[in-house]
């Protein structure tokens, strides 16, 4: 059994993730920071310097990595569902979570940095419009779940989850 959490940029994946290994003692595997110590630079430099296709296969042979684990959280970037073979594990290896918020939240949240490069376009607000739209049929095949952090706190997030996997 493990937990996953899939959804967009901003979504509190990252967060919920820290509550929920405190609750649980169980580690976090969080593909974006997997793909990053494996490369040795952060997000942005891999899609500088090898492209986005590049970032995509290592993020795919993270998420292969947490398969054959139990007890992990395993924190997804918000495009790991793009590839259908990603899809199809996500749903093998644990309970996937699929935590959004309104556009808004997710605008003023992933602008309080510059760490997404594929909103680095000249109307990101746009960019993220479209993003979010484009994947919401890959994360509904994929969730068991579905929250909304807008306005919950993310220990509450967490409650909500281990509620509904029926976790004591
Ligand atoms: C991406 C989301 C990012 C990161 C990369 C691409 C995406 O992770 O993997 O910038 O395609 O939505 P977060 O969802 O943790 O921001």
């Amino acid at each position: 059994m493990n937990f996953v959490l899939i959804g967009p940029m901003g979504a509190g994946k990252s967060s919920v993730a820290r509550v929920l290994s405190k609750r649980l003692g169980w580690e976090i595997l969080d593909t974006d920071r997997w793909v990053c110590l494996e490369q040795k630079c952060e997000v942005t430099e891999i899609f500088a310097k090898h492209g986005e296709k590049f970032f995509r296969e290592r993020e795919s042979a993270a998420l292969e990595a947490s398969a054959g684990w139990q007890e992990l959280i395993i924190s997804t970037g918000g495009g790991i569902v793009l590839a259908e073979k990603n899809r199809e594990l996500l749903k093998k290896i644990g309970f996937v979570v699929w935590l959004t918020a309104s556009e808004e939240v997710l605008y003023e949240r992933v602008m309080r940095n510059q760490r997404r490069p594929l909103l680095h376009t000249a109307n990101p607000r746009d960019t993220l419009h479209e993003i979010v739209h484009s994947r919401e049929g890959f994360y509904k095949t994929c969730a068991r779940l579905k929250l909304d952090t807008s306005s919950n706190s993310e220990s509450e997030i967490a409650d909500e989850i281990l509620k509904n996997a029926n976790f004591p």
